[in-house]
């Protein structure tokens, strides 16, 4: 499959599964997904695919891609986003000799390349409002003509689109063509976030965490309950990528067999921490801890899963005076 997608396949990637197969998820939407999906690889439709980032619209096409009748010709990704209105015409429709300055010999571009194969354009919601005219008349016509050259060259491809930003208000608010948008909307994936399909969680993390220990003899550590809970609670801005990225950055510390709160990235616990803020009963969870821990902060900030230094703030803030034999949690309602 070529690709290209700037930093699609970046050089360092520790992660060996990359494409199609590698869509993990079995919650009952994503399980729809694919079988839409798989519906949609069968036909030679345009797609749309939507979705916050990082919730994989680009492994979506790859994976119609791989399913279609076109799999064995060429996937390639244009991130719209990235090339200049004053090169896009080269880039794309290629160009004839001398066609203008520099252009010194004949050239392909990238949508002859993909001759017979499947095309994403990827960002295309960040085209500006001219490159969007000039791509118009190649999603319609399926013919490009080189720069320099009147002659139409025939397409075989299929156009599969993507961006995370909402199309329709955009043609509603004049920065997206209508008339793109309608010819682009033909078959429709819409890539639900991560918060929404939490039951997906666990597999992805198995999933990376296996690819992180494959070929390097280490037995696959996995998260413990409380951890994958609050995991499964988490908003996930970033959604897969953000957590792929945070699985790889575990593995640059030598990590338990169970991963457990305390081995997750600073941002996390204290998302754990202020959710327990929030829960009514913390002042008698905190001298439960105390308690059980004879008073020893550090043990007890360990079994809250907070710093040391929270576990100083909340007893100042609930005034607990110290250690005592009358902070016993048989107390706690009435101190
Ligand atoms: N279902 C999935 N199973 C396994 N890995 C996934 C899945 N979905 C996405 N990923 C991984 O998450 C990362 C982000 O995916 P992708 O690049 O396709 O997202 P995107 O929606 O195109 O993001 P952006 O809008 O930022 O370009 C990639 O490394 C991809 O392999
Ligand atoms: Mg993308």
């Amino acid at each position: 499959m070529q690709n290209a997608c700037s930093g699609a396949s970046a050089a360092g990637d520790r992660f060996s599964s990359q494409g199609s197969d590698s869509m993990i998820g079995d919650s009952s939407i994503m399980r729809e997904l694919k079988q839409d999906m798989l519906q949609i690889a069968k036909s030679q439709s345009t797609v749309l695919i939507t979705g916050e980032t990082g919730t994989g619209k680009e492994l979506a096409a790859e994976f119609i891609h791989a399913n279609s009748s076109r799999r064995k010709q060429a996937f390639v990704c244009i991130n719209c986003a990235a090339i200049p209105d004053t090169l896009l015409e080269s880039e794309l429709f290629g160009h004839v000799k001398g066609a203008f300055t520099g252009a010194d010999e004949y050239r392909d571009g990238l949508l002859v390349s993909a001759n017979g194969g499947t095309i994403l354009l990827d960002e295309i919601g960040d085209m500006s409002l001219c490159a969007q005219a000039k791509i118009l008349r190649v999603v319609e016509k399926k013919e490009v003509c080189r720069v320099g050259s009147n002659r139409g060259v025939p397409l075989d491809i299929r156009f599969v689109a993507a961006t995370n930003h909402d199309l329709e208000a955009m043609t509603n608010g004049g920065t997206f063509r209508k008339d793109l948008f309608y010819r682009l909307n033909v078959a429709r994936i819409h890539l639900p976030p991560l918060r929404e399909r939490a039951e997906d969680i666990p597999f992805l993390l198995r999933h990376y965490c296996r690819d992180l220990t494959r070929n390097t003899g280490s037995s696959v550590p996995e998260f413990s309950d409380e951890c994958l809970r609050h995991l499964q609670s988490y908003g996930w801005p970033g959604n897969i990528r953000e957590l792929k990225n945070m699985t790889e950055a575990l593995f640059l510390k030598d990590l338990p067999r169970k991963i457990a709160i305390e081995d997750l990235p600073r941002h996390l616990r204290l998302f754990i921490e202020n959710r327990a803020d929030l829960s009514l009963p913390e002042r008698e969870a905190l001298v439960e801890a105390l308690f059980s821990a004879k008073w020893n902060k550090s043990e007890a900030a360990k079994k809250l899963h907070w710093s040391r230094m929270t576990l100083y703030r909340k007893i100042a803030k609930y005034r607990i005076a110290g250690e005592s034999p009358t902070h016993t949690p048989l107390q706690k309602n009435h101190m």
